[in-house]
């Protein structure tokens, strides 16, 4: 069902490899509430060519940008703004990647080269974003960026090594820069911290099949799909949020407020 929130909306949605990722989604959803996007991968990522089956449907242009790189950055928006007539008024950051998460290196052992990496795509991306947008005034008043992150920020999960401590960069970028986008030209800057999801990204984690059952069966609604992370990220897009900023908003079922579940319980054989 379509409720038209995004209508005459023009976006930019990063980060759609394949159907699984969360940005596909958020880009599906876009498209039924009415707005209209342009699609943006690294340039690797068009080898795949998936996203031209997402562009066909949803009726988009396709720019290829390396987010590490700020020359690319701004062509995207300077093309953007150009296709759709207009300045930006909401942005999807959805990118991740680790090399030490990839390679399987322990958290104790990470290498510096590959972490530096991991930050770079993952993290200062999105201050680089915010910055070429923000310098370009790219970006229309109370417009809204949304980033996608994980709640290994906030407590410890082993297997998430690296990406860990990027997260917790990631969502401080978005309060500290929604402070000055905020001040200046009423931009808002929020991460949705979302449940474990089976996508390439997700997949590619140490153990992720069981910790997804784990997360399942802690969270009292089950874990969030990528659907849901979708339609949560057309409210924000929305007029209807308007003053939601500087948040780390966690999407995930009830799980990071539940301490422990009857069915972990039962799992133990544990009497409740
Ligand atoms: N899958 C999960 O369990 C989960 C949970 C919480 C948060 N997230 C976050 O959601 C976001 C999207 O991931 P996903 O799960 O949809 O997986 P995904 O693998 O489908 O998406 C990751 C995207 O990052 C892109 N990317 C990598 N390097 C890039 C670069 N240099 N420039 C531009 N794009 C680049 C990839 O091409 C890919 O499209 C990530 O930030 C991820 O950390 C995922």
């Amino acid at each position: 069902m379509s409720y038209n929130l995004l209508k005459g909306k023009r976006g930019i949605i990063s980060g759609a490899l394949d159907e699984n990722s969360i940005a596909w989604k958020v880009a599906e959803k876009a498209h039924e509430e009415g707005a209209t996007f342009v699609l943006t991968n690294a340039p690797i990522a068009m080898r795949m060519g998936e996203i031209n089956k997402l562009a066909e449907k949803t009726g988009s242009q396709i720019i290829p940008a390396d987010a590490t790189s700020v020359e690319d950055l701004t062509k995207l928006f300077t093309d953007s703004q150009e296709i759709l007539g207009g300045k930006i008024d909401f942005v999807l950051h959805s990118i991740g990647m680790s090399v030490n998460i990839r390679k399987k290196i322990p958290y104790t052992e990470l290498n510096y080269e590959f972490y530096q990496k991991g930050i770079d795509v993952s993290a200062l991306s999105f201050h680089k974003m915010l910055s070429v947008a923000h310098k370009m005034d790219a970006i229309s008043e109370w417009g809204s960026v949304v980033a996608l992150t994980y709640m290994a920020a906030q407590r410890t999960y082993p297997f998430y090594t690296d990406m860990a401590d990027i997260k917790a960069m990631l969502e401080s970028i978005a309060r500290s820069f929604g402070y000055h986008y905020g001040t200046q030209k009423k931009v808002r800057i929020n991460t949705v911290s979302q449940s474990p999801t089976k996508t390439t990204a997700g997949n590619g984690i140490k153990g992720f099949g069981d910790f997804f059952d784990y997360a399942d069966s802690i969270a009292p609604l089950g874990n969030a799909s990528a659907e849901d992370c979708a339609n949560y990220c057309i409210t924000l897009f929305s007029d209807l949020t308007r003053m939601v900023t500087m948040q780390n908003l966690f999407h995930d079922g009830g799980y990071s407020t539940t301490g422990v579940s009857m069915g972990i319980l039962d799992k133990m054989g544990i009497e409740g």
